[in-house]
């Protein structure tokens, strides 16, 4: 049998469509957080990727970067195939208005004060549409969104929290964005309220071709949305594949470790034993040398000559899509085992 070459970055979505591209973006904050530390990823017109990890690992800083609420302090964004990361004032806001978001908590990020149908038909206020037509444009997005023309004038706080949501996606898609970056939008709310927005937002991308960069520490949530999954620690991503790769054959001892903490993973071929996340990640104030993960790796405490891990600093590769920052990827599905 003849092994599967690697393939070069640059052929490797020749198959693809790629609408928007973070090329080794780095995001450093004030304080020395390297929140985002080298990322380059590219997006596929009218897929939803995840974006999963843990708390504080830089999903969102990566989110508003891609979209540009956020400037790269190096690398850049590409919106089909122009850098929207080195331009200003108009230019910018017109692509903006083509990368929209949604975020966690709808309720902060509604003005309490404003009537629905002005929050929703607010993006287009800087369009040059008209009163007549932004009305009628909040109409439409409101049925869109299953709320319906009662909810027009009335306030975020006469709403229910799965509600609110619909508003903020309503108002995501007002000006017609091609992208939406969700920022875990169904975190905050009941488990059976999350499944009528996952619902939402799968009947929307049908009907509107939208790609959807969707994040959430919730790998469950994310299972039941992305085409396919990257998974970031401390700044970057450390496996990238398939949602069905990720879920089944993670090649990450990272991955494996958070794929084993989530109870009963609905399409898993087998049940791995639990793995140990020891404690929290390092801060991302001061980042190990050599491999990020070496501190709380499962796998390499399980290695004869693990030497390499904190000598070098591995990049992603691997066979086909299926890429891992992990210089003993093929190791991880046979050790993480039953
Ligand atoms: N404006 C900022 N100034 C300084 N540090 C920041 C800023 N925003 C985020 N950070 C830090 O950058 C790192 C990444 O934060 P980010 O919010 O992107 O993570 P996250 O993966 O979205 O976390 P969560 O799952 O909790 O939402 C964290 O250490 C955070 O404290
Ligand atoms: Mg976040």
């Amino acid at each position: 049998m003849i092994e599967l070459q690697e393939r070069p970055a640059e052929t490797k979505s020749g198959t693809h469509d790629t609408i928007l591209e973070a090329r080794n973006v780095r995001v450093v904050f004030g304080n020395g957080v390297r929140a985002v530390d080298g990322i380059s990823l590219q997006i596929y017109r009218g897929e939803t990727i995840g974006i999963v990890g843990e708390s504080g690992c830089g999903k969102s800083t990566l989110g508003r970067t891609l979209c540009m609420l956020q400037t790269p302090t190096h690398g850049s964004v590409v919106l089909n195939g122009s850098t929207i990361s080195n331009m200003k004032g108009r230019r910018l806001r017109e692509a903006r208005k083509n990368l929209q978001m949604v975020f966690q908590d709808p309720y902060s990020s509604l003005n309490p004060r404003q009537r629905a149908g002005d929050i929703i038909s607010e993006p287009l206020l800087l369009t040059g549409v008209d009163k007549r037509q932004r009305q009628a444009r909040a109409h439409e997005l409101l049925d869109l969104v299953a709320i319906g023309a009662s909810g027009y004038s009335r306030f975020p706080r006469e709403f229910s929290g799965g509600q609110r949501q619909r508003i903020g996606i309503a108002r995501s898609l007002a000006a017609n964005p091609e992208v939406v970056i969700c920022d875990e939008p169904v975190s905050a709310l009941d488990v059976s309220v999350q499944a009528q927005i996952v619902n939402l937002l799968v009947s929307l991308q049908r009907k509107l071709n939208l790609t959807y960069v969707f994040i959430s520490h919730d790998l469950a949530v994310v299972r039941q949305m992305a085409t396919r999954v990257a998974v970031m620690y401390l700044g970057r991503i450390v496996e990238i594949a398939s949602a069905d790769s990720i879920f089944t054959t993670p090649r990450h001892p990272y991955t494996a470790a958070l794929l084993s903490a989530v109870p009963a993973m609905p399409s898993s071929s087998r049940k791995p034993r639990r793995i140990p996340l020891a404690g929290d990640p390092p801060s991302p104030m001061r980042i190990p040398s050599g491999c990020r993960f070496q501190t709380r790796c499962w796998l390499r405490e399980t290695l004869d000559s693990p030497e390499i891990c904190s000598a070098i600093d591995p990049t992603l590769s691997g066979a086909g899509d299926h890429q891992s920052a992990c210089h003993f990827q093929h190791h991880v599905d046979a050790r993480r085992g039953a």
